[in-house]
């Protein structure tokens, strides 16, 4: 089988690293370098955590890779015969940013699926769509570029995840919701059906929505009400 060198933009250990410990299990795919996609490289104070099992970037690798600290990224792994790239990061206007740049230099953008997802009939998944382990994606459910759906996540029938939209781990949505452009749905919130999250909204964690979300609102509690809106 060909396997194809990716290059993940990213370093952070809970998502970039979490992928790549699975992403060879959901293609023909083989991570031969992380990025960070600045000239200068990433500064990193280690912190005390009670995991034991921690990887934190250096100026030079990450994970026992390569870490290539360019903002020229895109012609860099081009001239290195590196075609292929997962962008993973959790910023989402920097993640479409950097998804452009890859496309406008002719890297092709992977999606990186966990084999325990289960994607129902006629659901289409857009580019540099990450979905973690145990994501349901519900029957013509739509996710859009560069959106992540983190662990457990379900979205049900035509839902449509926007591009850039994070959903967290254990987020639940009922059929025919939108989750607009760069919304963040936090973990283990719950969203009736047939409602719409506008364009970088934020739903805190265990929010129950029932309402429509204007976009850039912050909505929290159950039910979740608005405590600001991003101008
Ligand atoms: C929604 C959220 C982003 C808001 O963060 P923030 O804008 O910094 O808001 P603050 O922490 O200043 O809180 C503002 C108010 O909302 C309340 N609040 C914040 N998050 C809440 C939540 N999830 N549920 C209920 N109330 C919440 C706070 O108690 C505070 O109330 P007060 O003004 O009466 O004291 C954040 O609280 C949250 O839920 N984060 C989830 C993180 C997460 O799940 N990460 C997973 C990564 S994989």
């Amino acid at each position: 089988m060909v396997t194809h060198a990716v290059a993940v933009v990213g370093w952070h250990e809970g998502l970039a690293g979490q992928v790549h410990s699975w992403l060879a299990q959901s293609g023909p795919y083989r991570v031969v370098c992380f990025v960070h996609p600045d000239d200068e490289a990433p500064v990193v104070q280690p912190v005390t955590r009670d995991a034991s099992q921690f990887d934190y970037p250096t100026d030079s690798s990450f994970k026992g890779l390569p870490l290539l600290c360019k903002t020229t990224w895109p012609a860099q792994l081009k001239a290195q015969g590196i075609d292929h790239v997962l962008v993973t990061l959790d910023d989402a206007a920097s993640r479409l940013q950097a998804m452009t740049a890859a496309e406008a230099a002719g890297l092709t953008l992977i999606n990186a699926i966990h084999p325990s997802v289960r994607v129902m009939a006629d659901a289409l998944l857009g580019k540099n769509v990450i979905l973690h382990a145990g994501v349901h994606v519900g029957y013509r459910a739509e996710v859009r570029d560069g959106a992540f759906l983190n662990t457990n996540a379900q979205i049900d029938h035509h839902d449509v995840i926007e591009v850039g939209a994070t959903l967290d781990p254990a987020v639940v949505l009922a059929g025919n919701v939108t989750v607009g452009r760069a919304a963040r749905v936090h973990t283990g919130a719950v969203v009736k059906n047939r409602i719409r999250i506008g364009a970088g909204a934020v739903i805190g964690a265990g929010a129950v929505v029932i309402r429509d979300i204007p976009p850039g609102a912050t909505a929290v509690g159950v039910p979740a009400a608005v405590i600001k809106v991003r101008r």
